[in-house]
């Protein structure tokens, strides 16, 4: 995608991957991508912004050439060591051996243990500044957003904020960068709420003290490292990440995620059941066979829910093992103040709830109800789901 300039001298250099199955080698990417966006400022001194994944190089260097030579970079400004956002680092600085990498402290140390690069270094810290002959970059120390290096980089004279991982999701760019020429920025707000709880959710509290931080700030722009730049909306991502943080201080939105595992079907006769008695009470209830979904794609679910309803087979004694994963998953992401209910089939001995409940207790799930089922989908087992199911979505309004 060829560069775009995003304010007078300002340009957008990132690049498109569609390739990458799983971001982080964990969270599947393949239908919808992501971008890595890297940025050129061009006054007196140049300044490249964050830069990309090692990959593309060719793409990459060429889109930059077309708006700098290599060699007049002057300054590169890593906000955030993540190889996502470094990984051609040492290439550009072959080709441009007189530039000066621009980060904190931490960051540093990180680029010498991920490249051996300790040179042309200059260290800044909250608020520092640098000019670049008519504009001055500001920095502000964002730690844990990701890692503890973090440091969002903000262009008074336009107000913009290059957040790095902040306000970012996935999603490759699809013909334009910006929110307001998007058609569908649906997919991109329901892909940044996957990237949040997938990546930054663990820190929401760092996110949030980031957000604090930068209430007074004249953002006019938000320009993250992943995904659309926010030109016409900026507090649009900044009030959906506000909101996203404080989920688990809050019951969560007055709806149900259903993750199940069935090994002969009976289980998931017992799912059908109890998800019709909870729509029966008007509830949406989104339903997942944790066997054959990823984590990555029922963890905002869970993060908003109130409702948790489990279905799960006793195995070996334990939880049937990709509900137990997802469910260990949400607990070290930390969602927490769920409501619960579990159901389920064993054959000779039950267990899951018993292992079901060890895992939640940290996070303060309430288990407020269970339905352990000897045997098969028979009748009036059916019966028993379905009612369980429409108890289960009454409780969940009464406490609304
Ligand atoms: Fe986009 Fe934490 O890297």
């Amino acid at each position: 995608m060829p560069a775009v300039e995003i304010k007078p001298d300002m340009y957008w250099v990132g690049v498109n991957d569609r390739t990458t199955d799983l971001f982080e080698g964990l969270w599947p990417i393949s239908r919808e991508g992501v971008s890595y966006n890297s940025f050129v400022i061009k006054d007196e001194k140049t300044a490249i912004i964050d830069l990309a994944k090692a990959m593309k190089t060719d793409d990459f260097f060429g889109q930059i050439a077309d708006i700098t030579s290599l060699r007049d970079i002057d300054y590169c400004v890593i906000n955030h060591v993540e190889p996502d956002h470094t990984g051609v680092l040492r290439i550009l600085k072959e080709m441009a051996p007189d530039m000066t990498i621009v980060c904190t402290e931490k960051a540093a140390g990180l680029l010498e243990a991920y490249y051996g690069v300790h040179d042309h270094m200059q260290i800044v810290g909250d608020g520092d500044t640098l000019s670049l002959g008519t504009r001055t970059l500001q920095f502000f120390s964002t730690p844990f957003v990701h890692w503890p290096e973090t440091m969002m980089t903000f262009e008074p004279s336009e107000g913009v904020l290059f957040s790095c991982d902040g306000f970012g999701g996935y999603g490759a760019l699809q013909g334009t960068i910006f929110d307001d020429e998007c058609q569908d920025q649906d997919f991109y707000e329901r892909e940044s709420l996957r990237y949040f709880v997938n990546i930054v959710a663990k820190f929401r509290v760092s996110v949030r003290k980031a957000i604090q931080k930068l209430a007074d700030v004249d953002v006019r722009m938000i320009a993250p490292s992943h995904g659309l730049i926010w030109r016409s909306r900026p507090e649009r991502i900044i009030e959906l990440y506000q909101k996203w943080c404080d989920y688990p201080d809050t019951p969560g939105d007055l709806a149900v995620t259903l993750i199940y595992g069935s090994m002969y079907g009976n289980t998931e006769s017992f799912m059908n059941a109890a998800a019709q008695g909870i729509a029966a009470e008007g509830l949406d209830v989104e339903i997942f066979d944790a066997a054959r979904t990823h984590s990555s794609y029922m963890l905002p679910y869970l993060w908003t829910r109130r409702g948790v309803v489990v279905g799960a087979p006793t195995y070996e004694g334990a939880l049937f093992p990709p509900v137990w994963e997802v469910i260990r998953e949400a607990r070290i992401k930390g969602v927490k103040n769920r409501q619960l209910a579990m159901f389920g089939s064993y054959g000779w001995t039950g267990g899951a709830l018993r292992d079901l409940v060890k895992i939640v207790e940290p996070v303060k799930w309430n288990l407020v109800d269970s339905l352990e089922i000897k045997g098969g989908a028979l009748p009036a087992s059916i019966a028993q789901a379905a009612a369980f199911g429409r108890k289960f979505a009454q409780t969940l309004k009464q406490d609304a």
